[in-house]
């Protein structure tokens, strides 16, 4: 099964710009034209979150559209930039997303993973929170199904990046969430967005992976101090393959380079010059 998980997409009203500087409509654009094209043919696109900038219905409207020519089935995340009844409303027919409340979800059966879909989201708030509810929830979830391999999906990563002005806005019950990762070894990864950066880590031992946005990028800052502040770095999503009870992800970029070029001449020759 091959799995592109995008993330960050930050979609606005039509004609505006994220931050007056990034079009992501149009990054997004050639996101899905990619992911289309994309051999072997991809089986899943998952979106973890931040999926437009202000959680308005324009842009969740301008979003839908964006995703229209997608030919492969995905699964949505709420970011700290979404709005819970907007989403829902936008997405009627992702009908795994549950009518009133958080929106987590598992998608059982329908994948040789198990999906299961976390909402870290506080209204109003950039910070992410993992409350008592939702940790039962989702220790509650996993226990349903524990020789099911899964993946979890969430947006505000469990684990503190050293970029400081990101980890400032952190994501409580973190710990408590390790602590039911430690007792699930069917989690396969953890994969999230909000750092708009390719890190990889483990959390409660399991790996957890956070990818590079379809737009923007965090500027990588790490000596603490530092004001904070985006930068158009490439753009990027990450391939999943689960193979042979395997996961194995490449960090894969969104734009065209030059190649590729052969390593060896006719001969078989290593090429010199
Ligand atoms: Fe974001
Ligand atoms: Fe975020």
């Amino acid at each position: 099964m091959w799995i592109a998980q995008i993330t960050d997409t930050h979609i606005k009203q039509v004609g505006k710009l994220t931050y007056g500087r990034v079009n992501t409509a149009s990054y997004l654009e050639r996101a899905v034209a990619r992911l289309n094209a994309h051999r072997p043919r991809l089986d899943l696109v998952v979106i973890t979150g931040d999926l437009v900038d202000f959680g308005h219905p324009l842009e969740y409207a301008h979003l839908r559209q964006l995703l229209e020519p997608l030919t492969i089935p995905y699964l949505i995340i709420p970011g700290n930039h979404d709005e819970r009844d907007a989403l829902r409303q936008a997405f009627p027919e992702h009908d795994y997303l549950p009518a009133s409340g958080f929106l987590h979800y598992a998608i059982d059966g329908r994948y040789p993973l198990r999906i299961v879909g976390l909402d870290t989201v506080v209204p109003g708030d950039s910070r992410g929170e993992l409350c008592e509810q939702r940790l039962h929830w989702l220790a509650d979830t996993l226990a349903a199904q524990p020789s099911a391999p899964t993946l979890v999906l969430m947006h505000h990563p469990p684990f503190v990046s050293g970029i400081e002005h990101m980890d400032r806005i952190g994501l409580t019950g973190t710990p408590e969430f390790a602590e039911i990762l430690r007792q699930h070894p069917q989690v396969q990864a953890v994969l999230c967005g909000h750092l708009h950066r390719n890190i990889f880590t483990t959390v409660g031992g399991r790996p957890a992976i956070c990818s590079v946005g379809t737009a923007h990028q965090v500027a990588l800052e790490l000596e603490g101090g530092e004001p904070g502040g985006f930068t158009l770095e490439p753009p990027g999503f990450m391939l999943h393959r689960w193979k042979d009870g395997k996961l194995l992800s490449h960090a894969v970029m969104l734009e065209d380079f030059e190649g590729p070029y052969p390593f060896y001449d006719a001969n078989g020759k290593l090429l010199d010059e």
